[in-house]
């Protein structure tokens, strides 16, 4: 537009109005910045304060709400949280005052909250891997009140000890709790004999510490059996699927850590978070490739190894992260499993030829898992 550069005479007048309107625009230009400027400092600052809860108000929340709940945990971790462990998050940081980071001591950082030789066995049942050599030993860890979920499993995949020819155990994983009765947990071992009991508080974010309980107790007391798996109590686990899968060639028998896996996750540091770690325990920004806690399924030497090399790394509270650190500083890494679309968390509907195919889901209730395998195990065929 207007004249090209280098024009006649009629430029040199225009000039010195050009650098006036130069300077006004630039101006407004300035006062623009400075108030855009403004506004976002108030909705950061808006933001950081309520940094859960901000989405909620988001106009496409049931869209959003449906496309977070189609993907598995720790994926939108500082955003997203299932809806059973919202009251969780609350319960969970009235209490943040209380999780320092563990003090580690200087006579050896073994000393530290997560080595689980700090602790003792209450109930161990340390005959069931003498009886007999288990293929798989599947670990649950579940809080001691949970009499419901551990019957659900019970009647469910925790059932079967002879799966494609195969031997495998369930047992559970509890720590100690004020609410729980000693007596009735008691009477529930010499009526399953399927509990071990440490003496670590049972809480949410001592669940590294169970987890590392769970080690100890496989090194210790089952060093016979080919594998094991973490898997949580609110699972659909197809075992036959599992014991398939563990027995096909080429599947390593050593040092051999599958499930979910979870790259360049990154650390969750909104305090609201359930997954929220503080930089003093965890100061990198990303954990390691680790596979998600819901279920991971390992070779039964890796237990001891983890016990071990968990003398120098330093607890925090995201148990499959800390697997995945202990991995990485045992220097080895996760494998994807041979059909990785088995390992699924989050579904919305049941659908029994999806169900005969998977290894895990993330179920909603102990209802819906029995209903679910009654009618899995139902005769004639699924697809
Ligand atoms: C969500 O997306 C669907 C299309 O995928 C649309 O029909 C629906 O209205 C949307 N819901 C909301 C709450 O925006
Ligand atoms: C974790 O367990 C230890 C050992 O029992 C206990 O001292 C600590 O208070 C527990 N921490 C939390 C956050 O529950």
């Amino acid at each position: 537009m207007g004249d090209p550069e280098g024009g006649s005479g009629g430029n040199r007048l225009k000039r010195p109005v050009e650098s006036h309107q130069k300077r006004s625009l630039f101006r407004s230009w300035f006062q623009f910045l400075l108030l855009l400027s403004l506004v976002v400092f108030v909705c950061c600052y808006t933001l950081s304060n309520s940094s859960l809860s901000w989405w909620e108000y988001f106009p496409l929340q049931n869209n959003y709400t449906w496309f977070v709940s189609q993907t598995p945990r720790h994926i939108f971790p500082p955003y997203y949280v299932h809806p059973r462990h919202r009251g969780l998050i609350k319960e969970t940081y009235t209490t943040t005052t209380t999780t320092e980071p563990p003090t580690v001591q200087p006579t050896g950082i073994q000393y530290h909250q997560a080595y689980p030789r700090n602790y003792h066995f209450i109930m161990d049942n340390t005959e069931v891997c003498k009886s007999k050599t288990p293929f798989l030993v599947l670990m649950v860890p579940v809080a001691p009140h949970n009499v419901v979920a551990r019957d659900a499993i019970r009647q469910t995949w925790g059932k079967e000890n002879l799966v494609q020819g195969e031997a495998v155990i369930t047992l559970f994983l509890l720590g100690i709790s004020g609410t729980a009765d000693v007596e009735k947990l008691k009477q529930e071992n010499e009526q399953h004999h399927d509990l071990i009991q440490s003496d670590f508080i049972d809480t949410y974010l001592n669940l590294t510490i169970k987890t590392m309980v769970i080690m100890d107790w496989l090194a210790t007391n089952c060093r016979s059996a080919a594998y094991a798996m973490k898997v949580d109590s609110d699972m659909f686990l197809n075992i036959d699927n599992l014991v398939i899968m563990l027995k096909k060639p080429g599947i390593p028998t050593q040092n051999y850590l599958t499930g979910m896996l979870m790259w360049n996750r990154p650390v969750v540091r909104s305090k609201d978070s359930k997954w929220y770690v503080p930089e003093e325990m965890y100061p990198d920004p990303q954990y390691p490739t680790y596979t998600l806690g819901m279920g991971y399924v390992f070779s039964n030497d890796l237990p001891e190894k983890y016990v071990q090399i968990s003398k120098s790394i330093k607890p925090f509270n995201i148990e499959d992260a800390y697997i995945g650190m202990c991995m990485k500083k045992l220097g080895f890494s996760p494998t994807s499993p041979p059909d990785p679309s088995q390992f699924k968390a989050y579904n919305t509907n049941y659908n029994r030829c999806e169900y005969s195919r998977i290894i895990t889901y993330i179920l909603g209730s102990s209802e819906e898992l029995v209903k679910y395998w009654t009618d899995l195990k139902k005769p004639g065929p699924p697809c």
